[in-house]
């Protein structure tokens, strides 16, 4: 037996057993007399102690052993004289009697600590060692926990697991599609599902009315903190339910994992239409942990003899509490901020109101006093505090004064990691229009049904029909997203044809499904959260990367084991691909 206990286990219980124990040298301090190491493996942190004048040549073997040393000791659970409050182990520690070495280490090349000295970049090179570190490790284990809730309850609902394809056929629609070429079928190609979307609905079809699936999904898009090309879907369907059915299941999801990994007991989420999000947060994920919502203030600001907003489409502000004392560096740096290119505002208007009552604006030469009171009014300023308007065309204005609004929320410290505010964004449009490609998109998916309200506006007015989809939001993050699908074989077809399919292409592409329709399909819809925002929700910080066990960077590889990488001409050639590069 290599251990009888683990490193996170013994105390003052156990004291004068004799024990085993396996694990990796964190650290040893030798101080002539007496040697200390300090044993870790996954559960925790035991002191090894070894005593120059009882055993002067296991001591010697002892100072001899570095750091990630793999060994396994046997000897005694002593009390500490020194106890160490900061460790489960701190009250024991243990006389030993015996040592194996299991295996040497060379000295890694970052310390395995909580706070580490290496760099992002080493730490992906070698990540199975930074994975030894207590953060990452508490992450993983955060994310099973989540992961055996979720699957906890979604058992006790009745919903079975499925296993779909990760080998499919790739598509126009969505992001783009990883390809993989097929060898036993010359110049033809998989694709790695952005999605199991279509092949959830067939199951639908075959009776199994509540699916789900923790299920790999890959997108070749551009990254960013909240952005994996490989991520994790906790992925479900429902037949035979409408869209309040499938709320009420996926917000009693929500709640009871919050619960139980949380302790936190959420109320009824909130529900805001698409239209609304977009009106007084500028964006369809609006944080809703503070207010500052915008004003709209073309009735008051127009029409003064300043061209910039006479101009402009939208005049919308935010009122920033308590914000009036900011200095023109701080006013600065704000208007440097909207200019950003990200952002793309071109300025900034900014009216403080001052204690007395009286208004100091980058405006006055336009506007009167009077002006900017009616201004205050509309937003509910009050003394003290600062007002923040920006103009121009409706989505670019909306898009710009959603990020100020979210950098004043930051800046005033309303935005609390651990407050969580979740919110459900329905009645999205069923529609958008590419004005590059003249042509209009599906906003959730094609397989998302209009609201049959709307229905008769599809042919006149395709831009102002709303669909029965929804997103789960929390804390201005995109958690999850879903609709009632479309199960009908001849409106399926006419949505193919709204969004510029041929009817060749829409049976090239989609005639399985279109055909399935016609053999009895539900009404049915679902939603798919992605796990690892989940996961990194409950964890605090944006970045899903310290959620997922090997991650890729930036560029999309993964440095540890230097992929994407070339192949050989052989493999090429079998893959009947061009033989391009050259063999050394
Ligand atoms: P959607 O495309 O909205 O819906 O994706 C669902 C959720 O998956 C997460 N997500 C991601 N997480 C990490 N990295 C990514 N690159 C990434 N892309 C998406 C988000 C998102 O809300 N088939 C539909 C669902 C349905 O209609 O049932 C779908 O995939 O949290």
């Amino acid at each position: 037996m290599l251990r009888t206990h683990t490193c996170g286990e013994l105390n003052i219980s156990n004291i004068s057993q004799e024990v085993k124990l396996s694990g990796w040298i964190q650290k040893s301090r030798d101080l002539g007399g007496m040697t200390f190491i300090d044993l870790r493996d996954r559960y925790g942190i035991t002191q090894l102690v070894f005593n120059m004048e009882t055993d002067s040549k296991l001591c010697d073997q002892a100072r001899k052993l570095g750091r990630e040393f793999v060994i396994s000791v046997k000897g005694i659970v002593t009390e500490r004289e020194s106890k160490n409050k900061k460790l489960i182990t701190g009250d024991i520690e243990i006389i030993v009697s015996d040592i194996e070495i299991l295996n040497s280490s060379k000295t890694p090349p970052f310390t395995i600590e909580d706070n580490t000295d290496g760099g992002e970049e080493i730490r992906m090179k070698y990540r199975y060692l930074d994975l030894r570190r207590n953060p990452l490790k508490e992450n993983l284990l955060l994310r099973n926990k989540v992961g055996f809730a979720v699957r906890s309850y979604l058992n006790d609902q009745d919903f079975m697991e499925v296993e779909t394809p990760y080998l499919i056929k790739s598509t126009p629609e969505g992001a783009r599609d990883f390809v993989v070429p097929s060898r036993m079928n010359p110049g033809t190609f998989y694709a790695l599902p952005q999605s199991p979307q279509t092949f959830k609905q067939l199951l639908m079809i075959s009776g199994y009315d509540r699916y789900y699936q923790m299920v790999k999904c890959f997108r070749d898009e551009d990254l960013r903190a909240d952005r994996q090309p490989e991520f994790t879907q906790i992925d479900c369907e429902m037949a035979f339910v409408e869209q309040e059915d499938i709320l009420s299941t996926f917000e009693g999801m929500t709640k009871q994992i919050f619960d139980k990994v949380k302790d936190i007991k959420l109320e009824d989420f909130p529900r805001m239409p698409y239209s609304d999000a977009m009106k007084y947060y500028g964006s369809d994920k609006p944080d809703i942990r503070f207010d500052m919502k915008f004003v709209e203030l073309n009735d008051v600001a127009q029409n003064k003899g300043f061209n910039v907003f006479d101009s402009a489409e939208l005049v919308v502000g935010i009122c920033a509490p308590g914000s009036a004392s900011y200095t023109r560096k701080q006013l600065d740096k704000l208007t440097d901020f909207v200019r950003k290119p990200q952002i793309g505002a071109k300025g900034l208007v900014y009216v403080k109101c001052n204690e007395d009552g009286s208004f100091k604006s980058s405006v006055d030469k336009f506007y009167s006093q009077d002006d900017l009171k009616a201004w205050a009014d509309k937003m509910g300023a009050k003394a003290g505090d600062l007002m923040l308007v920006l103009s121009g065309d409706i989505d670019h204005t909306r898009s710009a004064l959603s990020s100020l609004r979210l950098e004043m929320g930051e800046r005033l410290g309303l935005r609390d990691r651990s407050v969580y505010a979740p919110l459900w964004v329905v009645d999205f449009p069923l529609l958008e229009w590419d004005a590059d490609n003249s042509r209009w998109h599906a906003m959730h998916h094609p397989f998302t049904a209009p609201k049959p309200e709307d229905m008769h506006l599809l042919d006149s007015k395709p831009g102002e029909v709303r669909a029965n989809a929804y997103d789960l939001v929390i804390n201005g993050v995109e958690i999850g997203g879903g609709s009632i699908r479309i199960f009908d074989r001849d409106m399926q077809a006419r949505m193919f044809e709204l969004l510029g399919f041929s009817d060749e292409d829409a049976k090239e592409q989609f005639g399985f499904l279109m055909n399935a329709f016609e053999y009895g399909a539900p009404p049915h819809g679902g939603i798919a959260l992605g796990f690892d925002r989940l996961v990194a929700m409950f964890g605090g910080t944006d970045s899903i990367r310290d959620y997922i066990a090997f991650p890729k960077n930036n560029s999309g590889q993964d440095v540890m084991i230097s992929s994407p990488s070339t192949i050989s001409n052989a493999q090429l050639e079998e893959l009947n691909l061009e033989v391009t590069a050259t063999e050394d």
